[in-house]
């Protein structure tokens, strides 16, 4: 079985190759990844000598190359995770999140047609419900819940789901969508909250809290994810979309304070910014689909999670320090210097 992997030079990507490659040694993977930014082929270090492995550099809006790749491949599988992801980015500037995020992901269902596909898989997010007031703790996000969606970001998703389900109605297209809440663990990009806050913690800087910081989001540890998403491939049913979340609920300070004392870090290090434009309050998922049909529960504990992360930025310095030291200084102080 040969599977695409699209955007796997990146966090949930990368971790879902090496989960695909150590459950499965026989199965050939292969990642198209633009490498952006956010993008980082030393992370795909320990499988580039696997010969059941082909790294790609190509980009998924790229018609041409994306389908000159099928016909030399004849995957079986795609599993798209290529995204701009960030929501702070997408405020800025919107335009090349619809292009990656919608056009893109046209590209390759329109490959998929063109070559025939066992599973065209969409990895989608929790951002496209919007956001549940925080006094309704009774509410959660079901599959039935309307797209609402706040940012650029998730509406860019959003707008890439329902194109995934009229390919899927219109062309027969066996497509699964997925969306997951937020994912924490190795190989996270420093601009979002966990890893952003561990290694300014590390390094004695101010640590950003937006607003009060009291939006609630509901982590769920990323290996999790990555096998819901093998599950969804083996038993989901073509057409459904199955939400992914661990009723791991928090309030973003606290994360910050936790990991303040996991470091021994004092809790003056925090500094409340101006908030985020358009800020969701709060994300929760109710997996009840997913735990159902397909069996699926999440493995991690929280409490366990950020200590193995922990742990992972301890171990890993050099990995995150070269990014710090890139495109990613102009970013903060675009993104944090008046703030
Ligand atoms: P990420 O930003 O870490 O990685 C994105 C990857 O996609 C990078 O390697 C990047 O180089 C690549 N990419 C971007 N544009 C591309 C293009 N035009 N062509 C080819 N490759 C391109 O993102 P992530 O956090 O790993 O998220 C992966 C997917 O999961 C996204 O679709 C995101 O919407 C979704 N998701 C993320 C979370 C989360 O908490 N991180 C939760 C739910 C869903
Ligand atoms: O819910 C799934 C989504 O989770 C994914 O679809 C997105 O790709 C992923 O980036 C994530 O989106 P969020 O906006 O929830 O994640 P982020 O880490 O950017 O922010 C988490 C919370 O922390 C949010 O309430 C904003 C806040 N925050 C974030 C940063 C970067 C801060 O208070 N300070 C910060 O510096």
């Amino acid at each position: 079985m040969t599977v695409f992997v699209t955007g796997g030079a990146g966090f949930i990507g990368s971790n879902f190759i090496f989960y695909m490659l150590d459950k499965y040694p026989d199965s050939r993977i292969v990642c198209l990844d633009k490498l952006t930014y956010a993008g980082n082929l030393t992370t795909l270090a320990p499988v580039m000598k696997n010969p059941n492995f082909r790294f790609v550099k190509v980009d998924i809006c790229r018609r041409d190359a994306v389908f000159q790749l099928f016909r030399e491949e004849q995957p079986d599988v795609v599993v798209n995770f290529a995204a701009e992801s960030h929501v702070d980015r997408s405020i800025e500037s919107p335009e090349v999140f619809l292009q990656t995020n919608v056009l893109g992901t046209q590209v390759l269902m329109d490959a998929c047609r063109e070559y025939g596909i066992r599973r065209y898989h969409q990895v989608s997010t929790d951002e496209v419900y919007g956001d549940l007031p925080l006094d309704r703790p009774d509410l959660f996000f079901t599959e039935q819940t309307p797209i609402h969606t706040s940012s650029p970001y998730s509406a860019s998703k959003a707008a890439a789901d329902l194109l995934v389900q009229a390919y899927h109605r219109t062309y027969g297209l066996p497509a699964t969508i997925s969306r997951c809440s937020n994912n924490y663990g190795p190989y996270h990009f420093p601009e979002k909250l966990i890893p952003l806050m561990i290694v300014n913690a590390l390094n004695d800087k101010p640590l950003p809290v937006y607003g009060q910081g009291l939006n609630v989001r509901d982590w769920l540890y990323v290996e999790d994810h990555c096998k819901a998403i093998d599950l969804i491939l083996e038993k989901g049913r073509e057409g459904e979309v199955y939400n992914i979340g661990g009723h791991n609920e928090m309030r973003n300070i606290d994360i910050v304070r936790l990991i303040c004392r996991k470091l021994g870090k004092p809790e003056s290090l925090i500094t409340y910014v101006t908030d985020r434009k358009g800020h969701d309050m709060r994300y929760a998922i109710d997996p009840a689909k997913i735990h159902r049909e397909l069996g699926w529960l999440p493995e991690t504990k929280f409490a366990d999670g950020i200590d193995k992360t922990i742990a992972w930025y301890l171990e890993n310095r050099r990995w995150w320090q070269t990014i710090l030291s890139g495109e990613y200084q102009d970013y903060y102080r675009r993104m944090y210097g008046n703030r």
